[in-house]
C-alpha cells in the first residue's frame, strides 16, 4: 500500500522570482534559507510522486469556467508558461495517472465532486516552491487546483476535508508508493485591489499559531473570520489548511515566516511531523524560523 510520506507548504509569490535581482540581500537569504530547508525535508521523504495544491492563475480556467477543485489526471503536464519562468528546468512534467485516477475515484465515493483534467499547464504556484525549493529529480505530479482566486471558493471546511480524504486516497492505493503533499500560497497578500502590496502580518502570525496548535476546528473558525480581511491572495491559505487535513491536524513546524515587502507576500514555509524516522534523517534539519 502507498505511505503519505511527508506534508509541506510553501509561499509561491512571483516576485521571488520575478524581482529577485532587486531583492535585499536579507530578503534574499531569507528565502534561500527557507527553501533549502524545505528541499531537505521533502527529500529526505524520499517521494515517489508529488501530490502538489496550488490555485491555477487564470492559466487554465477563467470565470466562463472555474472548478472549485480539479486534478490533474494526464500522463504529463505542461511547464509553466509565465515567460518570466522560461529558465524554469522543466518545460513538461510528469505526471501519474494511476494515483490521479485513485484519488478521483476515491473522491467520488465519498461524496466530492472533483473536476478533471488530462492537460493542465502548471504555473509558477506550483513551478516556484518545486523549482526553488531543489526538488531533483523531479517525481511525477499529481496536480491539485483549488480555486482560490474568485469567489464563490470552496469553504474551509471543504477544503479540510479534502485534504483528509486525499491522505485515505493515498493510503488506500494499492501499490508501494511513496507520496509527499506540497501545498503552495499564501500567507497574506493582495493582489489587483486597493490594498495591494499590504501584507497583514497580524493575521500571518495569529494564522501560524493556530496551524502550529493542530486544533482543525479552533483554525477553521479562524479562517472563518479573519480570512476575508486578509488581502485576496491570502485565500490561497485553503491549501495549507488541505495540507493541514492531509496531515489528520497535527501541529505543523514552521520552518520560517518572513513578510517581504519586495515580495508582496507574506511568506511562510512548514512541514508537518507525520513521519519522525523521515524528518531525522533530513540533513541540515534545524529549524530555520
Ligand atoms: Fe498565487
Amino acid at each position: 500500500m502507498a505511505e503519505l510520506a511527508g506534508v509541506y507548504a510553501a509561499s509561491h509569490g512571483p516576485m521571488i522570482v520575478r524581482n529577485w535581482g532587486k531583492l535585499a540581500p536579507a530578503a534574499k537569504e531569507s528565502l534561500t534559507s527557507a527553501f533549502s530547508e524545505l528541499g531537505n525535508r521533502m527529500r529526505a521523504a524520499r517521494p515517489d510522486v508529488l501530490i502538489v495544491i496550488s490555485p491555477d492563475h487564470w492559466v487554465n480556467f477563467f470565470i466562463d469556467n472555474l472548478p472549485a477543485i480539479c486534478v490533474g489526471v494526464g500522463e504529463v503536464h505542461e511547464g509553466p508558461p509565465e515567460p518570466w519562468l522560461k529558465a524554469f528546468p522543466h518545460r513538461s512534467l510528469a505526471g501519474h495517472p494511476p494515483l490521479a485516477e485513485h484519488i478521483v475515484r476515491t473522491a467520488i465515493e465519498r461524496d466530492f465532486e472533483p473536476s478533471v483534467s488530462y492537460r493542465l499547464a502548471l504555473d509558477h504556484g506550483f513551478c516556484i516552491p518545486l523549482w526553488k525549493a531543489g526538488v531533483e529529480p523531479l517525481p511525477p505530479i499529481v496536480p491539485v487546483v483549488f480555486n482560490d482566486l474568485e469567489p464563490p471558493y470552496p469553504s474551509v471546511r471543504r477544503c479540510f476535508d479534502w485534504g483528509t480524504m486525499l491522505a485515505e486516497a493515498v493510503a488506500s492505493y494499492p501499490a508501494k508508493l511513496r507520496v509527499a503533499l506540497l501545498a503552495t500560497g499564501g500567507l497574506s497578500h493582495s493582489i489587483g485591489e486597493p490594498t495591494m502590496g499590504r501584507i497583514d502580518e497580524a493575521f500571518d502570525r495569529d494564522c501560524i499559531r493556530r496551524f502550529e496548535r493542530g486544533d482543525p476546528r479552533a483554525l477553521i473558525d479562524f479562517l472563518n473570520e479573519r480570512l476575508p480581511g486578509a488581502g485576496n491572495g491570502a485565500s490561497e491559505v485553503r491549501n495549507w489548511v488541505a495540507a493541514h487535513g492531509a496531515a489528520r491536524g497535527r501541529g505543523f513546524e514552521l520552518i520560517r515566516y518572513d513578510p517581504i515587502p519586495d515580495v508582496y507576500v507574506g511568506c511562510g514555509f512548514a512541514s508537518w511531523n507525520i513521519n519522525p524516522k523521515a524528518r531525522r534523517k533530513a540533513e541540515g534539519g534545524s529549524r530555520t524560523r
